[in-house]
């Protein structure tokens, strides 16, 4: 028998897969096709105060290896998720994160308040959606706005509290050392890389938008890269994510330093993407003679 289980500061996760944000919605359409109770947690669509729509449509385009999305943070907003989408979640029996995307430091501050005083298990501030002009990557892309923003949300709650980063930048280790001087608990990377995918024929970007998000297969070395800076920089604990669609994948990056990872492209091709992961997972560990999940993380040796 593996102990799948892993522990992310106070929160034991029953496994180290997490459904990624904006691939899983609120868990309502996957549970046709799962067993949700078997992750080890999933986080919201990233919340807004107010409502959105999201951003004007076309906002997915396949690429090579990949997926570029401009979504533009459509949500029914804060009141709603607390009112319907939150107590269904609940009713899951897994963890539940709420993914928080606020277009303002106030915004944040007012959402994790009221997050605060609700049964949610957890919170991941997005400072990375690259498809909003507010806010987020914004915010992301500056080690003291980071610091700001993390210091002003962990001032209003004592839920655990993720913050998610943006590989645009150029030292993410220093993006992550921001937010655990601010008081994060954990970070989780990477969110997307802002890319563009371009129409030949009519001259034009595929993306409404222009530009979007590009997250899959073609970003996992990027992201383990990532993974293993930010390892080598912080002692809080990593949630790694950018490509993963196996548990040979999730396995990597636990060996260059993530306590848990996300899946998240994957689910939108496989719906059964995160419960197939934690099997595969569990498996390998067998092969490997691991007693438990959590001995991988950190355990590459480099050259
Ligand atoms: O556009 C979006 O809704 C993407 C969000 C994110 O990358 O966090």
């Amino acid at each position: 028998m593996v102990n799948l289980a892993v522990q992310i500061g106070s929160l034991t996760l029953k496994n180290p897969v997490v459904a990624a944000s904006g691939t899983f919605g609120f868990g309502r359409e996957m549970q046709q096709w799962n067993d949700l109770s078997q992750l080890g947690a999933i986080s919201s669509k990233g919340l807004t105060l107010n409502p959105r729509l999201g951003n004007d449509p076309p906002r997915v385009a396949e690429t090579s290896g990949g997926l570029l999305n401009s979504v533009g943070l459509q949500n029914p907003g804060l009141q709603a998720f607390l009112a319907t989408e939150l107590p269904f979640m609940k009713s899951l029996g897994t963890t539940i994160i709420a993914n928080i995307a606020g277009h303002s430091l106030e915004e944040n501050v007012a959402m994790a308040e009221q997050l605060d005083a609700t049964d949610v298990d957890g919170i991941e501030l997005n400072l990375s959606c690259p498809n909003v002009s507010k806010g987020c990557m914004a915010f992301g892309s500056s080690a003291p706005m980071i610091e700001e923003v993390v210091r002003a949300v962990r001032a209003q709650t004592t839920k655990p509290l993720w913050v998610k980063l943006t590989p645009n930048v150029t030292s993410i280790a220093d993006m992550a050392l921001a937010a655990e001087a601010a008081g994060a608990d954990a970070v989780s990377l990477i969110n997307t890389l802002l890319g563009l995918a371009i129409d030949r024929k009519s001259r034009r970007p595929v993306l409404r938008n222009n530009t979007g998000g590009l997250s899959g297969p073609a970003v996992k070395p990027v992201a383990l890269r990532m993974v293993w800076d930010v390892y080598r920089a912080v002692r809080i604990p990593i949630i790694g994510m950018g490509g993963i669609m196996n548990g040979e994948d999730a396995i990597e990056f636990m060996l260059a330093g993530a306590s848990a990872i996300q899946v998240g492209t994957a689910n939108l091709i496989r719906p059964t993407a995160c419960q197939d992961v934690v099997t595969q997972m569990n498996l390998i560990a067998q092969s490997e003679n691991m007693s438990r999940l959590s001995e991988y993380t950190g355990l590459m040796q480099p050259w």
